[in-house]
């Protein structure tokens, strides 16, 4: 297992590019088994959750190309319907294989996920709209069972506790596309990767309107076809490293961003007192001593939970008291107590954090605990004048490419070893 070994306390300076979104490649992977046509995926960055997502696809009959960014689908004979235990265990996103299998293939075993660090991640979503489409489905010996000779359109209410859920929203809107007449899905995620996957269906030959609002509508068509498509750029990226230029008291222009997708970002950015600057798909962010700030996370367009946990290390840095409201996982709070160790002033009250502004972070060993953790301990290891050291690091592959890299760049003193 590897670690990350930073010595901060050095403005990072300089151009970045951002990848291709994660949370687009993954549903986007799983629609090529609505067709066993070929289909061409470009964009797609090189992490661990996608490889294992080819993985998934390979043991259900795909072969899988990658080359540079261009991620090749090919159908093979095989028909085969079980996703293993072995590979959906490392990754939620897995579990949206299940909707196009069922689909196209008419029977689906894919294991559960099961529980994760940053909180209970029910499936109950999922498993209400393939039934309502008229899927028989059974829970069994850790796996979903479900078949259905043919699937029916209907209205789904898919609301749950916590608002919108952007899998559900993939996994529902795939199977529909070969449903029989029409499905209306009602407080659908209005995520840009979920508007990324209509755009993909549609490609297909599917019939959907509605993408990016509350309100999806699908007719049913008896056949897709294959797809050649670039994937969105990764928002959560780019909201990482705009939180590494502020922590570092440098500057970064991010490059192949998309703005539009960012206005919950940028207000916040905005309010601590960051200067930002955009200029089409190119924007830089600067700033030094940041305000305090109240967030909330909400679905998409409001602030990303996915950048709850780097917020919360730059409102550590702030002159006063800040209060974040996680709303979307109310347990996404692992970080606390190792940014704590780091120096850090954070007392939680179920699914609220108090952030007192320090000065800054204090070097440390510190142990990551999730992908977007991960990132929050190498912000806070940016801000600490001295070594840091990150155990765990492999989180951090499942979700940023080429992230040494990419900080060596910008002038980060950086190195990854083996435990
Ligand atoms: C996706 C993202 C993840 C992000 C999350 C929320 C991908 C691959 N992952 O995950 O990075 O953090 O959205 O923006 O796109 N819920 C239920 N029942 C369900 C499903 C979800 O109650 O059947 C709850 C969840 O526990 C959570 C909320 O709904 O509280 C939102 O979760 P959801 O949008 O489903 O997250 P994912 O799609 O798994």
């Amino acid at each position: 297992m590897d670690k990350l070994i930073i010595f901060g306390g050095k403005p990072l300076r300089g151009e970045v590019k951002v990848s291709g979104a994660k949370n687009s490649a993954l549903p986007i992977m799983a629609a090529s088994l609505l067709t066993e046509e070929d289909c061409l995926i470009k964009n797609v960055p090189h992490l661990s959750d996608v490889y294992t997502m080819a993985k998934i696809l390979t043991a259900l009959g795909k072969e899988v190309k990658f080359e540079s960014d261009r991620l090749l689908i090919r159908h093979r004979r095989s028909q085969s319907f079980v996703a293993p235990y072995r590979l959906v265990r490392t990754m939620r996103a897995s579990f949206c294989v299940l909707g196009p299998l069922l689909a196209r293939r008419h029977k689906a075993r894919v294991s559960l996920p099961g529980g994760c660090v940053i909180g209970l991640r029910p499936v109950d979503l999922h498993l209400k709209g393939l039934e309502a489409l008229g899927a028989e489905v059974k829970i069994s010996g850790g796996y979903c069972w479900a078949k259905a000779a043919e699937l029916r359109g209907r209205e789904i209410f898919l609301g749950g506790d916590f608002g919108s859920s952007v899998l559900a929203t993939a996994n529902i809107m795939m199977a529909s596309t070969l449903a029989k007449g029409r499905t209306v899905i009602d407080f659908s995620a209005c995520e840009p990767e979920i508007v990324d996957l209509a755009k993909v269906l549609k490609k297909m030959g599917a019939k959907i309107r509605g993408e990016g609002t509350p309100r999806i509508v699908v007719e049913g068509t008896k056949s897709l076809g294959g797809f050649e498509h670039k994937i969105i750029s990764d928002r959560i990226e780019a909201g990482t490293f705009a939180v590494f230029a502020l922590v570092s008291g440098g500057r970064i222009k991010l490059q192949g961003a998309e703005p539009a997708h960012l206005l919950a970002v940028f207000d916040a950015l905005t309010k601590i007192g960051a200067s930002i600057r955009i200029k089409d798909t190119e924007v830089s962010v600067s700033g030094r001593r940041v305000k305090p700030l109240n967030i909330t996370t909400f679905p998409y367009p409001g602030f990303p939970t996915d950048l709850q946990a780097q917020f919360m290390v730059l409102l550590s840095l702030a002159k006063g008291i800040s209060v974040i409201t996680e709303k979307v996982y109310p347990d996404r709070f692992m970080h606390v107590a190792e940014l704590n160790r780091m120096g850090a002033k954070i007392q939680r009250f179920g699914p609220l954090a108090v952030i007192e502004g320090i000065k800054r972070f204090s070097p440390a060993e510190v142990m990551a605990s999730d992908l977007r953790a991960s990132a929050a301990l190498v912000a806070a290891g940016l801000n600490a004048a001295g070594k840091t050291v990150i155990h765990r690091v492999y989180h951090l592959y499942r979700g940023y490419e080429n992230l040494q890299q990419k900080l060596e760049k910008l002038g980060a003193q950086i190195k990854r070893e083996d435990e």
